[in-house]
């Protein structure tokens, strides 16, 4: 049986996917790593040990896999693209300072490690349109730059040490859980809760811009699958595109206008965050993924804005 250490348990993605591999692998085997300031709360503190775990801190981390027999890790500390452009030495701290400390105490203590990278580790002068698994990775954002980083370090441990490191590239990343802070696709997400609140939204990204996006049920989905794949069909590692479904603006506007026809929305483009969202793909070519871990995503842009909708009315409208 699998023994987990999530880091960043309180997080977007982290609280879900904490849960998740607590339903799987059963909850006294995931130990819910967080920061001070971010404790987990509610079912998630309830349901399973949790250990302070900051990336920074290698003598905790320490403690926290010896303690409780970690062999596998699921490191998802990082600031958020727009968020790193302000704070870019606390981005490279916690993203890769960081990732040094896990990386090294996986291969004292034998660990797996999945550190996700992004649509962000691609930059302007990559192909925008099925962006290959191979190709130009030039970003200009501290957020790219440490996403690149992530992927040659990761790679570097496997080769060097045999480090059992794996990744996917995130899309923008909708959930309905824990909102998301200071990211450039943060807007799919925030345009539910408008919605559902009866409020009008203001899109920060212009019309036509696209960008992958993925609903959270695959993303974990991904995240699990990954890590439970045959090591010998995997021709690649750090890190794998993954794509479920592209859009800009006006369909995910168009797409709630459907069940919600008086909702509205204007724009007032943000000027970082459009530059930033025109430097990444507007869609990813995941046939690597498809091909070396059977990667399917099961959700588009119809079927989540039916569960976001659900889901979002539901808690907020009760
Ligand atoms: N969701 C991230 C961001 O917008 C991209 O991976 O920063």
């Amino acid at each position: 049986m699998k023994k987990i250490l999530v880091i960043g348990s309180t997080g977007q993605i982290g609280s879900e996917l904490t849960m998740e591999l607590r339903k799987r692998y059963g909850s006294d085997n995931v130990v819910a790593g967080y920061i001070p300031g971010a404790e987990p709360k509610g079912e998630l503190r309830d349901s399973g040990p949790s250990e302070l775990a900051d990336v920074t801190r290698p003598d905790e981390l320490s403690v926290a896999i010896k303690k409780h027999g970690i062999d596998t890790v699921y490191n998802l500390a990082a600031l958020l693209s727009v968020v790193a452009e302000s704070k870019p030495l606390l981005a490279w701290k916690i993203g890769i300072d960081g990732l040094l400390n896990i990386l090294e105490l996986a291969r004292e203590h034998h660990c797996a490690v999945f550190t996700p990278s992004s649509i962000g580790s691609f930059g302007i002068s990559t192909p925008h349109w099925m962006t290959p698994q191979d190709t130009v990775q030039r970003p200009r954002t501290m957020y790219g730059v440490t996403k690149v980083t992530t992927e040659l370090l990761s790679d570097y441990y496997h080769t060097k040490y045999g480090v059992d490191t794996r990744s996917v590239r995130f899309p923008g990343i909708i959930s309905n859980v824990t909102p998301p802070g200071g990211g450039t696709t943060d807007y799919a997400v925030d345009i539910y809760y408008y919605a559902v609140r009866g409020e009008d939204f203001v899109c920060p990204i212009k019309e036509g811009t696209l960008m992958d996006m993925m609903y959270m049920p695959d993303a974990l989905n991904a995240a699990i699958t990954l890590m439970e794949a045959d090591p010998a069909k995997l021709v690649h590692r750090n890190s794998f595109n993954i794509a479920s479904m592209s859009f800009g603006p006006e369909e995910i506007y168009n797409e709630i206008r459907k069940h919600k026809p008086d909702f509205k929305m204007t724009y007032a483009v943000d000027p970082l965050k459009q530059s930033i969202a025109e430097s990444w793909p507007d869609r990813m070519d995941d046939s690597c993924a498809r091909d070396e871990w059977g990667w399917r995503p099961t959700y588009d842009l119809a079927s989540m804005t039916v569960d976001m909708l659900d889901k979002l009315s539901a808690r907020l409208l009760k």
